[in-house]
Formats: structure tokens, sequence, C-alpha cells
């Protein structure tokens, strides 16, 4: 076993700490503020091959391996978890899905462009009344011969309105349960979609999250990806995947907010010396750095599984399930150390506490973590 990174992997760790540091920085606070999504910077990230990272460079990605997008997604989210939810959702979401399962006319005409992130996607799971409980699909989308129609709503979509793309799950087989729900590949500009009210949040307050809104939708049969009813099980697969961004984003996150606690322990006096010399903040920085690497070594073990072909579904929750409290529990405790300092925008952390919170909520809860990893090892 070599805990090593490669040449490569240290280039593209060093080249997204530098685009962090030089271009995503400079206004993030204030992109926080007003809400903003970092379209400029979203656009540089596709031209650095950050948005399809482990895609075919015959489709337009970078061809790179998962243990890369980990390492980029870490330093991403390092300094703005709104443009690597963003990262996140088109590599492991949408490009993933599309390149595993997708046809070789869906590859050309949709995956091309995703993956060169010369536009965005949104995946389309859930709805006013399916969160977690994702079998309960009320969006349908009827068989018409030729095409499917698509009506329903859906709910807290991240790229909701910047994506052109947006892969949506919906039921064309009600009896059928899991079974008969779809996925559907639908064009922004396609008649009777609409973009629905922006989700004004706590947290990566940048990214763009809307509802979703189709009504009487026509899309083309050649637009379903996988078999009829392979919809769910499809979605599975795709978030098993993505939870390994997600749980890279809250490591980054956390990793952030420690990097910024210890510098300032080592700059702040208080009773005679630096903080970061009185063992109460020093363990709190021992602990934050165990926790951490432990995190770290999580996201890896279920990339270097994915990678390798190997089984990852419990792996990536549990990377996740882990992350996400690590990136909880580091980010108030970067507050803390910062005293007063902590609490105000400018010294960042209390966005990074803001932020954590939804690496728990999204892309499944921590509970439905527990369930997948629970039914796993329960497993005959
Ligand atoms: N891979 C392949 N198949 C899978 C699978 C996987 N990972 N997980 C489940 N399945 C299959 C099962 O084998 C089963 O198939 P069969 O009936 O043929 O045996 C079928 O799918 C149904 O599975 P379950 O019976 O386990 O389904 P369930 O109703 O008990 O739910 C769940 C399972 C794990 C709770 C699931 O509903 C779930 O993951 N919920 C959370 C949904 C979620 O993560 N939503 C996030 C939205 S997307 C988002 O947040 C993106 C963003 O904007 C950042």
């Amino acid at each position: 076993m070599k805990f090593e990174l490669t040449e490569e992997h240290l280039m593209i760790q060093q080249a997204a700490r530098d685009f962090a540091q030089n271009e995503l920085l400079p206004g993030v606070i204030e992109r926080d503020n007003e809400q903003r999504f970092p379209k400029d910077q979203i656009k540089m990230m596709g031209e650095m091959g950050f948005l399809g990272m482990m895609v075919d460079p015959k489709y337009g990605g970078s061809g790179l391996d998962t243990i890369s997008y980990v390492l980029a997604m870490e330093e991403i989210s390092k300094v703005d978890a709104s443009a690597s939810v963003v990262m996140s959702v088109n590599n492991s979401l949408v490009c993933w899905g599309l390149e595993k399962f997708g046809t070789e006319e869906q590859k050309q005409k949709y995956l091309k462009p995703l993956a060169s992130g010369e536009i965005i996607g949104a995946f389309c799971l859930s709805e006013p009344e399916a969160g977690s409980d994702a079998t309960s699909q009320k969006t349908t989308a009827l068989d018409k011969g030729d095409h499917y129609l698509l009506n329903g709503t859906k709910n807290w979509i991240t790229n909701g309105s910047t994506a052109s793309v947006y892969l949506v799950m919906a039921q064309t087989d009600v009896e059928a349960g899991h079974k008969g729900i779809n996925c559907l590949i639908v064009e922004k500009d396609m008649d009777g979609f609409v973009v629905g009210k922006k989700e004004d949040k706590l947290g990566i307050r940048g990214s763009d999250t809307h509802s979703l809104m189709f009504q009487d939708v026509k899309v083309p049969k050649e637009n379903r990806i996988g078999d009829e009813g392979f919809g769910f099980k499809f979605a599975m697969q795709v978030l098993s995947g993505g939870r390994v961004g997600i749980a890279s984003q809250a490591l980054g996150i956390a990793a952030g907010a420690y990097e910024l606690a210890l510098k300032y322990s080592k700059e702040r006096k208080t009773f005679g010396k630096e903080i970061g010399k009185h063992q109460a903040i020093a363990f709190k920085l021992a602990d934050m750095a165990t926790e951490i690497e432990a995190a770290r070594l999580l996201c890896l073990k279920a990339a270097w599984l994915k990678d390798n072909k190997l089984d990852f579904g419990r792996a990536s929750a549990q990377a996740k399930l882990f992350a996400s409290s690590v990136a909880m529990k580091t980010t108030v405790e970067a507050v803390q150390i910062h005293g007063g300092y902590g609490y105000v925008k400018e010294y960042h952390v209390e966005r990074l506490m803001r932020d954590a919170k939804i690496t728990q909520i999204y892309e499944g809860t921590s509970e439905i973590q527990k369930i997948v990893i629970s039914r796993d090892i329960l497993k005959d």
C-alpha cells in the first residue's frame, strides 16, 4: 500500500490551489453576500478542465482519475464551496452518468459541451415531497409514442437557472414504483420548461438553487438514459459517485477552516503568548488535523475503489458521512478559535461554517448515508 500521490496528482492539486487563491478568493465574500453565481470563475474552471475531469478526452473531458478529482475538489472547496458544488454536480452527477450510461448520440450532443465546460448541467431528483424518499416521485413522463410528456415540479436544484441541460427523473409507470422511473435529458429551451423561485440559502450562497417546473414538456424518446424504467437505478449509481465529490467538498471546507485557524493561532497573542501555545487551542488543532486526515483517507479510498472498478457505494457513503460531520465540527471550532473575529465575514470562517451544513443534507442526508452503509454491512 502506497500513501503517495503521483507527480501528476501533485500538479493537479497545485493548479487547483493556485486557481482557488488567485481567482476564487478575491470576491468570495461579496458573492456570498449578494448570492451571486461565480460565472466568470466557472467559465475558467471549464477551460482548465475542472468541469469534466474524469471524462474521456474524446468527449471533451480531461481523462483524469477520481483521485485527481478529490484533490481538486478539496482545494477549490477550501476557498469557495459555491464554486465547488457546481464542479461536483457537473462532474459526478451529470458527466459521469452520461458517459457511463448514455448512448453515443447523447454523448456527442450533450456530454461533449458539458465536459468541456461550454455549458453546465443539473441533476433533478428531489421534489417538494420526495427528498430522502426518492422513489416517491410525483413528476410524470407519460409515454406518447415518439416522446414523453413531462409534468411536475423539482426542488432545490443546483445550477437551476445556470444549467443548459437537465437530467430529470420522472415516473412513467406509477404502478411499477421505482421500476417505472425514467431519466430524461431536458434542454432549457424546451417548451413548457420554467425555472422557478431561487432559494435564499444559509450557505453556498453563490451557487444557484432553484425549483423547476415542467408543464407538458415534450421530451424525445432518444433523450431517455438507459432502458425503460432504469431511471431510479441510474440516479442511485450516479449519487454513489456524487457522494465522493460532496465528501471531498466537506473535506475542503474543513481543511480551509483549519488552515485559517492554524494561521490565526500563530499570529494572535493572549496572556503573553500565541494562542496556539495555550493547550486549550493546541488540543483543538490536534483534533482538527487528525479528523481531517481521516476524512481525506476515506475520500481517497472511495476514489481509489471507483478508479479500480470495485464496489464503492459503501465507501462513498462513509466518506460523505464522516467528512461532512468533520466539516461541521471543524468549522464551528475554527470560529471559536477566532473569537469575535470568527463571527464577522472578513475572516471567512463564519462562511465556511454556514457552507458546511449543506454537506450533511444534499446528495443524501447523514441519515441516508447510514441507511446505505448499514444495508451493505447487513446484506447476506
Ligand atoms: N446502485 C444500483 N442500484 C441501487 C442502488 C445503487 N447504489 N441503490 C439502490 N439500488 C436499487 C436496489 O437494488 C433496488 O432495486 P431492485 O428492486 O431491483 O432490487 C432499487 O434500487 C430500490 O432500492 P431500495 O429498495 O434500496 O430503495 P429505497 O426506497 O429503500 O431507497 C435510498 C433507498 C438509499 C434511501 C434512496 O432513496 C436514497 O438514496 N435517497 C436519497 C436521495 C438523495 O440522495 N437525494 C439527493 C438529491 S440530488 C442532490 O442533492 C444534488 C445536488 O443538488 C447537489
